[in-house]
Order: C-alpha cells, then structure tokens, then sequence
C-alpha cells in the first residue's frame, strides 16, 4: 500500500520504519518541508515528501501530529480526497502539557471527532494508546504468548478492517472498539491507556472506563508526566559549581520526543515572561521582572535529539560580572535509546 505518515517524530517515524519494512510504500512529512527529513526518511526507508503530497496518491494517511497542529495543516488538504482514502489519527490531547485548550474537547467532544471535523473527513482513532518505546520493540508475530493488543475507534467497518489488518501485520493483537464517539475510552489517561494489555484485558479496560471522569483521566496521566519531569530535575547528578563549563544529566521516564517538547514549552519550566515563539529556530526573549533578562537564539531544533541556543545578550542583577551568560552556549542533548537526557552544558 501506499501509506502517508504527516508527523516525522516517534511515533511517524517508527510507524514509517514498520510499514516500510512490512514491504509498505511510505511517504512522509513534517512540517519543515521534505528538504529537512531527507536523511531521517532514508533511515525510516520511506520518502519524504510535503504535508499536501502525503495527503494525496496513498490509500492511509496517518496523522501523527500535535493535536493543536491539526489546526495549522493546509486548508482543504483532505477536500479532494477520494473518499476510499482511510485517515487513522494517532493523536492525544495535552491541554496542559503542549496543545493548549480547545474548547470542544474540553466540553466532551472525543479527541479523534474533533480532528475529523478540522479537516473535514472522517478518521479511524488508533495507535494513540500505545508508547512509542513499545511500538518500536514488543510487535510480535500472531500467536505469540502474550502479544499486546490494540484497539481502535472509527465509523467505517471497511476502513476499520484495513486498519485491524496493519494492527496484527505490525504485531499486535487487533480489536475493533466500535463508533468514533466511543474513542474516549482509549483517551489519555484511561484505564486502557498505553498499558500494554493482553486482548481480554484490554477489552475489560476499555469497558471500565468512565466517560465522566475523561477529564480528570487526562489531568491526572498530565501530572504524572510533570512529576516525572519535576523528580527528574532533582536528580541532578552533578550539582553547579564556579567551572566555567557546567553539565548536567537527567534521567526521565519520557520518550524523547516528550522531553524535548517539555524543553521547547519554555513557559511551563522558566519562571518570568517569554516573548517570540520557543519552538521554533531564532530569537526570543526571557524576562523575570528586574532580576533577570536575556535574549536567546535557538539555533538548532532536532526533533527528540537535540536543542541548541546561544545567549545572545543577558543581564542577571545578582551577579558581579555582568557579562556572564552572555555569548554562551546551553546544549540539551537528549539520547533515545537510553531515554536519557544529557543537560545544559555553558561554555
Ligand atoms: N510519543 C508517544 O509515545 C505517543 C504515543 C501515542 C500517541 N502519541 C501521539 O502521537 C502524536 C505524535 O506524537 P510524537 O511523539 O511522534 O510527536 P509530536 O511531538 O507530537 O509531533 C511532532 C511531529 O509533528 C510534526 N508537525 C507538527 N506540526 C505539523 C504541521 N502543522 N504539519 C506537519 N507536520 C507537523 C513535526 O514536524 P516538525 O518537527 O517539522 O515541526 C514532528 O515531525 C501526538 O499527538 C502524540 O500525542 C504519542
């Protein structure tokens, strides 16, 4: 099959590196252009490709994105689409963490509904309840003792059995949830959420869950994932001293992509104001009142490998040398195999 990953991070590009190797035709996208992923994509085996081009000639398009970057694909992507075409949305909602708050969702509406109504075509909700750790490595073959198993939520019995299909080709058991607006019960947080579970109790998970209590399931997997952030920051192994080079390694219970989603939301770890976007290369500006101000320009941005920024001026007013921090270097390298994330190191 021809199959369109839109989202080159952990989660596209694993899916991007199974699908090619099951003998799939992948093309991929970011939001960079297909000029930013020609070396990652080599390494999936899969093409990369525009945002607009992934959605076009391919029988799957997945969409491993933000939620809130729902919003920003292309208008009208998917308004020439034939309707034969199946859009599987891999996607879970931060409110807190990243995506910011969206109303409707925030009222009820299934994370997956919403994304369907966004881009004006129906979607099959799947994968989003898995981490990425273990779609890369615990896929089995059918049969095997234990084989985890996956559900998925969606409105068309013909593009929900394509998509069981590649459920049980990339290793796990599949099982069909049932309609779109019954995807709650795989949302963030839920008692079937990324848990790994054998088919029996995988259905009995899905069964348990409260549609009352959707809200707080995701408030709750949200603060589970800032105290692990928060513990991994007391766990600072080497503490500061007068070196003029100065590191620091973390060691977190997150994928890389989260960590370095965490760096980028500047605002949830910095104390005091920003101004220019801190997700995106170039410059922006910290403030924290008089005590503190600097501007820094991000100079790299290597999605779950590496963020780079140079302090281009600084002032701190509890310092005697007033030229400290300025034209110096604060490297997060984040490696994923050891889910490790190696810190700021000043030179
Ligand atoms: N990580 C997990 O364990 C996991 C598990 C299950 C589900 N999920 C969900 O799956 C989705 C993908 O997660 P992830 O961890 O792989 O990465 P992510 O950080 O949520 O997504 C980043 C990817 O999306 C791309 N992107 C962002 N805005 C875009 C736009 N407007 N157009 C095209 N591409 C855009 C980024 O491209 P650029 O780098 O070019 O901006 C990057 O490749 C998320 O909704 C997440 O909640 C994640």
């Amino acid at each position: 099959m021809r199959i369109g990953i839109i989202g080159a991070a952990s989660m596209g590009g694993i899916l991007a590196s199974h699908l090619a190797r099951l003998g799939h035709h992948v093309l991929i996208a970011n939001s960079r252009g297909p000029e930013s992923l020609t070396a990652l994509a080599a390494e999936f085996g899969a093409t990369p490709v525009s945002v607009v081009d992934a959605a076009k000639a391919t029988e799957i398009v997945i969409l491993a994105i933000p939620t809130k970057a729902v919003a920003d694909l292309p208008p009208g992507l998917f308004a020439n689409v034939p309707s034969s075409v199946i859009v599987v949305d891999i996607g879970n909602y931060h409110p807190e963490l990243r995506d910011g708050h969206i109303d409707a969702i925030d009222r009820g509406m299934p994370d997956s509904r919403w994304v369907a109504q966004q881009i004006g075509y129906p979607v099959i909700k799947a994968f989003n309840n898995i981490f990425a750790k273990s779609l890369l490595a615990k896929g089995v073959p059918k049969g095997t003792r234990g084989r985890i198993a996956l559900s998925l939520y969606g409105d068309s019995s013909d593009a929900k059995s394509a998509v069981l299909r590649l459920v049980d080709d990339l290793g796990f058991d599949p099982i069909d949830g049932g309609i779109l607006d019954d995807s709650w019960r795989q949302q963030t947080g839920t008692p079937a959420y990324c848990r790994d579970l054998e088919a029996a109790a995988l259905r009995r998970a899905l069964a348990e869950a409260d549609q009352g209590r959707v809200a707080e399931y995701r408030a709750e997997e949200e603060a589970r994932i800032s105290r692990s952030l928060q513990q991994a920051g007391k766990e600072e192994s080497s503490s500061m001293t007068n070196k003029e080079d100065f590191s620091i390694t973390l060691l977190l219970e997150n994928t890389p992509r989260e960590v370095f989603d965490a760096i980028n939301n500047v605002r949830a770890w910095w104390s005091g104001e920003n101004k220019g976007r801190t997700d995106r290369l170039g410059e922006f500006e910290h403030r924290d009142g008089d005590m503190h101000h600097c501007t820094i320009n991000i100079t790299e941005l290597a999605p779950g490998n590496k963020v780079h920024w140079r302090v281009v001026d600084n002032y701190f007013d509890f310092v005697s040398d007033k030229s400290e921090w300025k034209d110096t270097d604060i490297v997060f390298e984040i490696a994923r195999s050891e889910r490790e994330i190696g810190g700021n190191q000043t030179t």
